[in-house]
């Protein structure tokens, strides 16, 4: 069983990452969970076309009684499992943090995977959730920051929530998501996170109209629309993180073996630079 949060500021795709990540697993054969952490404003359940869950995670905290199986919902376009919020405003702040964590160890111990959703920036709702997981991504918009000023807001926002994440022994990578063509400075970013900031850069996705459209169907883009410019680059992420966390190297379809095999055999015969043929 791994467990990771989806951390990051409110709008930068926290929701949305969490439900085509989870779908990018589930269709890789792995059994997955998500999780909406977010108990004030819970949106995760609208991405697999759930819109009024009767329960939900709100319920399984006020009624201990309630068997925590009857709150998932299995969603048959991805084959992900999904414990809802309620859409109803119920009161949080007297949260029970020991019940919460006790929830999430209980059904997460079912799967091979579990995505938890967190709310916007340091989630202190959900904090207990960490001591379960074992990986954090920090999903990072640098779309609606000046270029001069990028470094600082990574500083502000990065290292606080992967400071927040060490404590709590979670491996944490980066997401960039909404990139726009325009951002010259993306590679800028991620060379600043590498090297200065010292967390892997998991995965680059563009701004692509696609994403909420799909969220409008109630379907994960990867679902919606595979070959959309976002769901490939959700599926390179959600690949490297296979690789990272379960070791698993994708495995290249038959075209793309050919493709290599030629490119190879024909770079083996090109003459080197100067020789005349
Ligand atoms: N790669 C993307 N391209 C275009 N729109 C996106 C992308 N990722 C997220 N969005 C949109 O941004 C908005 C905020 O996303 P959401 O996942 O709800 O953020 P968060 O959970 O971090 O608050 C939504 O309208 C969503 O459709
Ligand atoms: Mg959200």
């Amino acid at each position: 069983m791994v467990s990771v949060v989806i951390t990051g500021r409110g709008g930068a795709g926290k929701t949305t990452m969490t439900a085509n990540l989870s779908t990018y697993f589930s269709k890789n054969g792995y059994r997955t969970l998500v999780i909406d952490g977010d108990l004030y404003l819970p949106k995760l359940a609208f991405h697999f076309g759930i819109y009024n869950p009767v329960y939900n995670l709100h319920t399984l905290l006020k009624n201990p009684d309630m068997r925590v199986l009857n709150a998932v919902y299995h969603d048959v376009n991805t084959g992900v499992d999904v414990l809802p919020g309620s859409s109803r405003l119920y009161d949080v702040l007297d949260l029970d943090n020991k019940r919460l964590r006790d929830i999430v160890r209980e059904i997460s111990a079912r799967y091979r995977m579990t995505i938890i959703d967190s709310p916007v920036g340091i989630p202190f709702d959900t904090i207990s959730t960490f001591r379960l997981a074992q990986y954090q991504i920090i999903i990072l918009e640098i779309e609606r920051c000046p270029i001069h000023s990028v470094h600082r807001m990574v500083e502000n926002e990065v290292i606080k929530l992967k400071t927040l994440g060490e404590a709590y022994g979670l491996k944490v990578g980066v997401i960039i998501n909404k990139v726009r063509e325009s951002s010259a400075n993306v590679d800028d970013v991620v060379d600043f996170l590498e090297y200065s900031v010292d967390v892997p850069v998991v995965g680059i996705i563009p701004y692509d109209y696609k994403v909420p459209e799909a969220t409008n169907m109630g379907r994960p883009v990867l679902d919606y629309a595979p070959h959309a410019p976002a769901s490939k680059a959700i599926s390179e992420a959600g690949s490297v993180l296979d690789e990272w966390i379960f070791g698993r190297k994708k495995k290249e379809g038959f075209f793309h073996r050919l493709y290599e095999a030629i490119t190879s055999f024909l770079h083996s015969r090109r003459a080197p630079a100067g020789k005349k043929l």
